[in-house]
This record gives structure tokens, sequence and C-alpha cells, in this order.
């Protein structure tokens, strides 16, 4: 195993601080945790439901001793979490994972969903560092596009595109659409994603074919968070120990998997 501090792997309980809802099915929650209170963008932590279940969320802030998670309510440990209140117990492992490299240059980041939350993370440590920053942004719908305004302070507005499938906000298509002419008028030192696979796969591929560097947060199931379980194997890589933030040159060992299928709690490979 890396050379992961054994401290990080304890659990920790800690109390719910604050919570903020960010839209109708996305919550932050933000606890003091002193260990993640350290964690880089791009790590995350194992958050534990008393009596529920423990769950893999991106590390979205942090500010003092303070972590902010953004979660989506998908199904039984996240919709628990989002009946919680302040004051209400919860268990914290990690940090756990690398982190983006913060790129100098023109920068480009992308985000779908919850994806978004990790992005705004190293979008304001790179905001004090780039000459450039384009932040693209996609959703189902306008009320699902997270964090416009924070986003709005760390780049002009010339510079931030916003799609929806519906075309309640920004364009109508998916996130991968104004890519194409992006990259085609634009040159980029580096591109961060994170959001589904399928969209992962697209960009890789996308920037693959312009020979332009990537790093994309992946999101596999997760058990143990320390590279043991074989829960969020991908390829030759576990996500939770090897990633989740993985370079041009990992995504493409990787490059027969993304995207395409992953493994289940019983072992089974489950299509995307
Ligand atoms: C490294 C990492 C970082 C993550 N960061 C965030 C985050 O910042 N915010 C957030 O809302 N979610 C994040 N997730 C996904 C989150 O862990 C899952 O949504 C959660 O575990 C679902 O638990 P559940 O019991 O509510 O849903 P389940 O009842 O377990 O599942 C409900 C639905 O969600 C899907 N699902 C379950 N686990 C995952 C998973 N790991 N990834 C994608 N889909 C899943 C299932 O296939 C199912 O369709 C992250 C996952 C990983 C691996
Ligand atoms: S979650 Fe167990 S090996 Fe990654």
């Amino acid at each position: 195993m890396s050379d992961l501090p054994i401290a990080n792997n304890q659990m920790r309980t800690t109390q719910i601080v604050q919570i903020r809802t960010e839209s109708p099915s996305v919550k932050t929650f933000i606890f003091t945790d002193r260990l993640c209170s350290k964690a880089k963008p791009g790590q995350f932590l194992m958050l534990w439901i008393p009596g529920i279940d423990e769950i893999p969320l991106s590390i979205m802030d942090t500010s003092n001793s303070l972590v902010s998670v953004t979660v989506k309510a998908v199904g039984d440990a996240t919709r628990h979490l989002h009946d919680m209140v302040p004051g209400a117990t919860i268990g914290i492992r990690g940090p756990f994972g690398n982190d983006f490299t913060e790129s100098r240059g023109r920068v480009l980041l992308i985000g779908g969903g919850t994806g978004t939350a990790p992005l705004l993370f190293l979008a304001k440590r790179l905001a004090l560092k780039t000459d450039h920053l384009v932040f693209v942004e996609g959703a189902k719908t306008a009320n699902e596009l997270l964090f416009i305004n924070e986003v709005a302070g760390i780049c002009q507005e010339k510079n931030i595109i916003t799609t929806t499938e519906d075309g309640t906000a920004g364009l109508q298509c998916l996130v991968t659409q104004p890519l194409a002419s992006l990259l085609e008028k634009e040159n980029f030192n580096m591109i961060y994603v994170c959001g589904p696979e399928v969209m992962v796969k697209k960009i890789f591929e996308m920037t693959e074919a312009r020979k332009l560097p990537i790093e994309a947060s992946l999101e596999r199931l997760m058990r143990c968070g320390i590279g043991l379980c074989g829960s969020c194997v991908i390829g030759k890589y576990r996500v939770c120990r090897d990633g989740p933030v993985f370079n041009t040159i990992q995504l493409r060992e990787m490059k027969d998997e993304l995207g395409i299928s992953k493994i289940g709690f019983d072992g089974s490979r489950i299509p995307f």
C-alpha cells in the first residue's frame, strides 16, 4: 500500500455544523475534521452515516478546521444524509487518494453534476496562479447547475460556459458539445475533468485527438478506500489508492474499460 498515514484511516466522529441546499437534490454538509481540513483538491473522504453505510465523497472545500462535501441524493445512504440536521453525528476517514496537479498557464475545467464540486475547490487554488481559467459546466436542467455564483466569482463571465440537456439554462446540449469548438479556438496547458465516467471518456477521446494533457477524477464503487478490497478497480489501478485523479498516460492504459463497465459490490461487471 502507499505511504498513507495510519491516522487518516482511523474513523473520527464529528458533528455536522451547517447544511446548505444547493439544488432540489444536492446539499452541502460542513463539519470539523482536522485531517481532512488539510486535504487538497481532488482528494476524497469516507463519510459514515451511523447505522446506514459509509460512502466516498469528494472534498469540495476546506477552511481552518472546517470541511465541506456536496452530496446528491441518489440512494439509501445519501438520502439518509440529506435527512440529517446540524448537530447530527457522522464518522469520517481520510483524506484519501491523490490530488490534481496545480497547473499554471491556460486552464480548462469541465464539471458534470456534483463533479463540479472538487473542480470549484481546485479553481479557487488555480485562480491565484493561472493566466486564464475557463469553466465549462453541464447539468440535466437549470436548477441542477451547481455553484454558478461561486464560479462567477473566480472566472470572467466570458470564460464560463453552461449547458443543460433540456435547454432551461445556457446552451441546450451535452457538456461535451461546446468543447469541440473551444478546443479548436484555444490552446490549454491543462484540462481538468470530473463527472460521470461516460462524459470523462468522451472528453478524453477529444483531448487525445488534439494531443492535449488531461487530468480526470474517476468514481467507482468503493468500500475500504485504501486499496484493499478491490471494488474500485479499473485496469491495473485501484481508484481509491492510485487515483481518484488520473493523468493522460494512465487514462490511455485504462481506455478499454473507461466508461464501459465497472465492478459491482458482488464482484460482477456492470455496464454503464
Ligand atoms: C472518489 C469518489 C468521490 C465521490 N464524490 C461524490 C461527491 O462529491 N458527491 C456525490 O454526491 N457523490 C459522490 N460520489 C458518489 C457517491 O459515493 C455515491 O453517490 C454514493 O455512494 C451512493 O450511495 P447511496 O447509498 O446513496 O446510493 P446506492 O443505493 O448505493 O446507489 C444508488 C445509485 O447510485 C449509484 N452509485 C452508487 N455508488 C456510486 C459511486 N461510487 N459512484 C457513482 N454512482 C454510484 C448506484 O449505481 C445507483 O444507481 C463519489 C464517489 C467516489 C468513488
Ligand atoms: S475501495 Fe477498496 S480497493 Fe479501492
